[in-house]
């Protein structure tokens, strides 16, 4: 028997090569080729003639209703865009132990009389059964099935039909046809592809979970995420008990909102009211922390940023941000040194964004701006002060998006010595704080601490 040609193919982006290389050329992703066998050998192509097809012209498409099975979260119906949409892929993806399992499992134990199939090639049914207890189980429907072939799991789901089907781990199940191992690009693929089969000619909702790599992409990502309908991710710090569930991808919906969740010790809790969950200590008064807004989906979230400004003691100073944009922060302190002549080249730099979040809304450049020199003069604002602007190069302050909804949630939550780019008729909600306007960072640093 001759030996079967292998390739490597790229687990990031499946891009194929004869020969191993270091580095993807597709993707750019280091070490992430993989050995397998030729997936071209493995299916042959086939020699038959087809008849032609007859596309249908747009207007004579007939409206079908979407039909949305109400899940038992209404922050993941919201983030789904209102309920799962029967027949529907949907890829939950997180790094392992944020909860993933649990929020799936947890959805579906609450629904009233729903068939649901969860198909675990993870855990055992006891193992199931001992987080399903801690959960609390209201779904006397729900049917745990330990299975990793993906050719018992399509029969499976033929033979049950249920109303919703959960694969818990993708990266688990495989298919007897390909001989590359489970976990393997070509692997993930194929059962995404028959899964979404089964899930389009039986109308039946399937979320896949599925592990991150330590890049933050879902294994496999690029040829996944256009497989499926929903890519959601679900993030959070393993130091906090916050997740965010965050859809990357919605074909049903908007990719705008975000879900908030806390982890207790029976499942995970929805948070209604987040905007000021990312707050440490309000009352501390020490210097280098401050406080600003971020937009996240519809909703107003609080940050606290802090800044530490010391002297630095190797030649290179150190500049770190946690939860910031490392290069936007080198961009505030250049904007610093340059417009306001301070000598930071002299100083390690750290930020940190309190409560693990990654912030990406540019409103956040003044609070990070005020913390860094509240840590470089060691002088504390008062708590009730909160940061608001977008910086440019040259230094002006920029207005920033919505700018009402913040000021209103910042009042709502007891800051009102408000730093702001410029003040328009805005229509707030209450007459009781002080707006201070900035136009440039040299306005700003003058204000400061007047
Ligand atoms: P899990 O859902 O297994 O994570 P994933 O599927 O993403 O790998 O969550 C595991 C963590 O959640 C584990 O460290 C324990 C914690 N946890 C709780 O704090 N409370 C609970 O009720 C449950 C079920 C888990
Ligand atoms: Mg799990």
């Amino acid at each position: 028997m001759s030996k079967s040609k292998t390739v490597f193919i790229c687990q990031n982006c499946g891009y194929v090569s004869p020969k191993w290389i270091g580095r993807c050329p597709s993707c750019n992703s280091w070490n992430s080729l993989i050995e397998e066998i030729d997936p071209s050998q493995e299916k042959k192509a086939s020699s038959k003639i087809f008849n032609p097809g007859i596309p249908t012209p747009i207007k004579q498409i007939k409206n079908t209703e979407i039909n949305r099975v109400s899940l038992h979260f209404s922050e993941l119906d919201r983030v789904l865009g209102g309920g799962l949409v029967s027949g529907s892929l949907v890829l939950l993806g997180g790094e392992p132990g944020i909860g993933k399992s649990t929020l799936i499992l947890q959805a579906v134990l609450n629904l009233i009389n729903q068939n649901v199939l969860y198909i675990s090639g993870e855990e055992s049914e006891h193992q199931i059964k001992m987080r399903a207890d801690r959960i609390g189980i209201k779904n006397e429907n729900c049917h745990i099935f330990t299975e990793t072939s993906i050719e018992r799991i399509i029969a499976t789901i033929k033979e049950t039909l249920p109303g919703i089907v959960i694969i818990d781990s993708v990266q688990t199940i495989y298919s007897q046809d390909l001989s590359s191992s489970p976990g393997t690009i070509s692997q993930i693929r194929e059962c995404a592809r028959q899964l979404q089969e089964i899930a389009k000619t039986k109308n039946i909702p399937i979320i896949l979970i599925g592990h991150i790599n330590k890049d933050g992409e879902i294994a496999g990502p690029m040829s996944l995420e256009h497989i499926v309908d929903v890519v959601l991710q679900f993030e959070g710090d393993s130091n906090n008990y916050y997740r965010l569930l965050r859809p990357k991808k919605n074909r049903f919906g908007s990719t705008y909102e975000i879900g908030v969740f806390e982890m207790l010790s029976d499942g995970l809790s929805e948070i209604t009211d987040p905007a000021n969950i990312l707050l440490s200590d309000r009352n501390s008064k020490l210097s280098g922390v401050t406080y600003g807004t971020i937009i996240e989906g519809s909703r107003t979230l609080m940050i606290e940023v802090q800044a530490l400004v010391s002297n630095a003691v190797y030649g290179a100073p150190q500049r770190s941000a946690t939860g910031f944009d490392h290069r936007r922060l080198q961009m505030l302190l250049a904007v610093i040194e340059k417009r306001l002549g301070l000598k930071l080249i002299q100083k390690d730099v750290f930020i940190n964004i309190a409560g693990g979040l990654k912030i990406i809304d540019p409103a956040a450049d003044l609070a990070v701006i005020a913390a860094v020199l509240s840590s470089y003069f060691d002088k504390p604002f008062p708590e009730n002060s909160v940061f608001i602007g977008e910086t440019g190069l040259s230094g002006q302050i920029k207005q920033v998006s919505f700018p009402e909804k913040r000021l209103n949630e910042c009042i709502r939550l007891g800051f009102n010595k408000i730093f702001i780019p410029n003040i328009q008729n805005y229509n707030l909600n209450t007459k009781s704080y002080d707006l201070i306007t900035v136009t440039d960072i040299n306005s700003f640093a003058t204000k400061l601490y007047s």
